[in-house]
Order: C-alpha cells, then sequence, then structure tokens
C-alpha cells in the first residue's frame, strides 16, 4: 500500500433513497489520491460529481464500501473523530459560499477556529493571516454580504485555510463567477497546492481547471470513465 495515499476510495457506492425510489448515484469506485497532488473531477451535470467529493471528504457515508484516510478506515470512526479530521484537515469551497451574509468578513473566516475552540485572539490573528493570503485584510470588518462574488469566494477560500488543512475539497468553485473573475480565485487555489503543498479535489466544469491539475477523473452516469492527465 502506497503510503502517501491521504484518500482512497475501495468499491464505494452511493443509493440515494430506499425501494422503489432508490437511485444509485455512484457504482464501484475506485481511487487513490496521493498527498500534495492536484485533482479534478469532472463529467456532466448529475453524472455523481458531487456525491462522490461528498464521500471522499467524509460529509457523507457510502451505501457500501470504504474509504480509507491516511490508510484509516473511515467507516471505523467516531462521529467525533470525524468532526475533528474535517474540522482540522480539510478545507471547503462549495460554488454557493455558505457565508453568514450579515455578519463580518473576519467572523465568516474564523467560525471553524471557534468550532474548535480556539481562543479569540489567536482566532483573530489566525484569521487577519488567513484574509492577508487572499488579499482581503481591508476587508475584514465589512458584511460579508456587501462582497463581490469574487471576494466573497476568496473569503471561502481563507476560512478553508483557517486550519492549515492538508486537502481542500472545492466543489465548482468557480461555478458563480465571470471568467475574470474565476480565474483569480482558480489561481489562488493552484498557488496553495503548489506553494503549501495542499492536496486539492476540485469538481469543475471548467476544462482549463482540468487541465491545470495534475489527474483528471471522468464520471459518467456514477462511475469513473476514464483517469486522464494532461
Ligand atoms: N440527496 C439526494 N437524494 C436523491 N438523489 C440525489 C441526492 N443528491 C444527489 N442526487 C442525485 O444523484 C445524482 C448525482 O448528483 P450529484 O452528485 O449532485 O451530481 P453532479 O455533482 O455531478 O451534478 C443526480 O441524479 C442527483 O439528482
Ligand atoms: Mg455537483
Amino acid at each position: 500500500m502506497d503510503t502517501n495515499n491521504v484518500i482512497v476510495a475501495k468499491h464505494i457506492t452511493k443509493i440515494y433513497g430506499k425501494g422503489e425510489a432508490a437511485f444509485d448515484a455512484l457504482e464501484d469506485i475506485n481511487l487513490s489520491i496521493t498527498a500534495g497532488e492536484s485533482v479534478a473531477v469532472i463529467g456532466k451535470s448529475g453524472s455523481g460529481k458531487s456525491t462522490l467529493m461528498h464521500l471522499l471528504a467524509l460529509l457523507d457515508k457510502p451505501t457500501k464500501g470504504t474509504v480509507l484516510i491516511n490508510n484509516k478506515d473511515a467507516t471505523t470512526m467516531k462521529g467525533t473523530e470525524l468532526d475533528e479530521l474535517r474540522n482540522k484537515s480539510y478545507g471547503f469551497v462549495f460554488q454557493q459560499f455558505f457565508l453568514n451574509a450579515n455578519d463580518t468578513v473576519l467572523n465568516n473566516v474564523i467560525l471553524p477556529l471557534k468550532i474548535a475552540r480556539v481562543g479569540r485572539k489567536e482566532r483573530n490573528q489566525r484569521g487577519m493571516n488567513a484574509l492577508e493570503s487572499v488579499e482581503l485584510t481591508n476587508k475584514a470588518k465589512d458584511k460579508a454580504g456587501n462582497l463581490s462574488g469574487g471576494q466573497k469566494q476568496r473569503v471561502c477560500i481563507a476560512r478553508a485555510l483557517i486550519n492549515n488543512p492538508s486537502i481542500i475539497f472545492a466543489d465548482e468553485p468557480t461555478g458563480n463567477l465571470d471568467s475574470h473573475t474565476g480565474k483569480t480565485v482558480e489561481d489562488l487555489l493552484f498557488k496553495l497546492n503548489k506553494e503549501k503543498n495542499i492536496t486539492l479535489i476540485i469538481v469543475t466544469h471548467d476544462p482549463d481547471i482540468a487541465k491545470r491539475c495534475d489527474r483528471q477523473i471522468h464520471i459518467q452516469d456514477g462511475k469513473i470513465s476514464k483517469w486522464s492527465n494532461v
């Protein structure tokens, strides 16, 4: 077994619903991802990309099969252990941002530290550092809802970075942005991958983003149709 594998999926299947309504969203997926890699998950809408990302990020459980995290079977982990792993080791960036629009930019960024019970002074210090890495320290006290789309996504990236994650999961992070703004967000994610060696798993429709990744997983009707590296 390759000890550098940060994520291994073994025969994972996801079935939504039961009985007549049961729907096979993913079927027998096998893959492994190495530390520091950038991997694009591509495929048509409804093919199962987000479902796969959720399973790999331990946000949801497979119906069958196992996900190994650092060679440990996630199905054997307790809820608290999973929560801590997600909180401390993973960063998430979603197309829909999921920011609290009425709260300040800084408070949005430091939320994972609050959950981890880090003290206020350290929270704010680390929050400002994270905002610096996305060049938004000047917006720290603004209401998150007042920012532009690109700025909001940079806030999400700052929030994803706050715990020095080993992996960033991004689900169509540029999907709601115009191409110029999207490029800034894209460059930022790849910079973090290269400079901080953060493993990047990115669901995308954008062929340019997919090409910049070390490898591409093509998903079709819940199955891996091919792997490529361009
Ligand atoms: N919670 C759910 N309950 C039932 N079906 C779902 C659920 N989430 C996703 N699906 C279905 O599973 C399939 C894959 O969805 P998804 O992984 O979101 O696709 P993608 O991200 O590639 O667009 C779709 O047909 C979708 O309708
Ligand atoms: Mg999706």
